[in-house]
């Protein structure tokens, strides 16, 4: 059936038609926020390069959670800035690390209406900025596994629900889980960054975290932009280490990954908005050049109709009121 029986135009007529036969809905249910958590008191302090975000001290991040829980957003993702960084990343690890303080203080802040991720990398916390342990100036895989579980067990053992690691090391998944489930906290998730590219829209991020490479760059252990077979190996590996749910990142330059990995995989599929794509189009809208709305709630839908079952984006709180309307 062809124009002019078929007329595509007919289903576009009003906002409620548009609205009855969208394909695609987003929930605040479906997305979790970053957060960043500093040392101090009292802090909380604009990032310059991500408007609208915070670095919080641990007193004031019991109370921004609260504010998330409200928006019905299900899920925050903390990053950690320690008081000082070392060759080892010990700011990373331990039970009073400054992220498993910040766990303690969220859940006592929330109790259970929050899940709270834990991004584990070692960059935030290295004195060189890499997401591993250097030897001979390079990345040394086998040597970084124990730490990353290290730092797992520290947020785990704090009350985090789900530790995602995100420094793409080899083999991490597997020595995570061998970890938890040796402590007895089988019941702990793993959210693996499973295809996570060396990217340049980290850029904003890196100064937020204050962990740009003192040398090279992440090339040897991030993906090659160029490469999406390659990104599958990476999902299909990290799902037989143990995975519980996988991540691509960034998501709207690589939505042909996402909706792939959605193809491919029934394990449930993430996707990181990065700190890049947030201030591009906060950065667009200051000068009047984008639409912030707009932009916003296109790009979060692209990133659903892709394939992405979450989101995690620093636009959670933002689309959540405009999805409240
Ligand atoms: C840690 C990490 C990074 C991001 C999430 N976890 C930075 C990086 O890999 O350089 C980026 C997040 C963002 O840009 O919003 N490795």
């Amino acid at each position: 059936m062809t124009f002019p029986t078929t007329r595509l135009r007919r289903l576009r007529k009003s906002e409620l038609l548009r609205s009855f036969v969208q394909e695609t809905r987003l929930s605040p249910k479906n997305f979790i926020y970053p957060l960043f958590v500093c040392p101090g008191s009292g802090v909380q302090r604009e990032i310059a390069s991500m408007p609208g975000n915070y670095h919080f001290s641990v007193d004031k991040i019991g109370e921004e959670c609260r504010d998330v829980a409200a928006h019905g957003i299900p899920a925050v993702l903390l990053f950690g800035i320690p008081e000082s960084k070392d060759e080892k990343g010990s700011g990373a690890y331990g039970d009073d690390s400054i992220v498993a303080q910040a766990v303690r203080a969220i859940r006592g802040a929330v109790g259970d209406k929050l899940l709270i991720l834990c991004d584990v990398c070692l960059c935030e916390y290295t004195s060189h900025g890499h997401c591993g342990v250097v030897q001979n100036g390079d990345v040394d895989n086998d040597a970084t596994l124990a730490l990353l579980a290290e730092a797992s067990l520290s947020y785990a053992r704090a009350g985090a629900d789900i530790v995602a690691p995100s420094d793409m090391m080899d083999g991490r998944v597997r020595a995570i889980r061998r970890a938890l489930d040796e402590s007895s906290l089988s019941h702990v998730s793993i959210l693996s960054y499973a295809a996570k590219y060396a990217s340049v829209f980290y850029g904003p991020f890196r100064e937020a975290a204050d962990s740009a490479p003192q040398f090279g760059d992440r090339r040897s252990y991030q993906m090659d932009p160029a490469n999406v077979r390659e990104a599958l190996r990476e999902i299909a590996l990290d799902i037989e280490e143990g995975a519980d749910m996988v991540m691509v990142k960034p998501a709207m330059p690589y939505l042909d990954v996402i909706c792939r990995a959605r193809q491919e995989f029934n394990h449930p599929l993430a996707a990181y908005q990065v700190s890049g794509e947030y201030s591009m189009i906060v950065a667009a809208a200051q000068r009047g050049w984008l639409d912030r709305e707009r932009a916003m709630m296109e790009s979060l839908t692209a990133i659903r109709r892709a394939g992405a079952d979450v989101i995690l984006t620093y636009f959670a709180k933002d689309a959540s009121r405009l999805l409240a309307c």
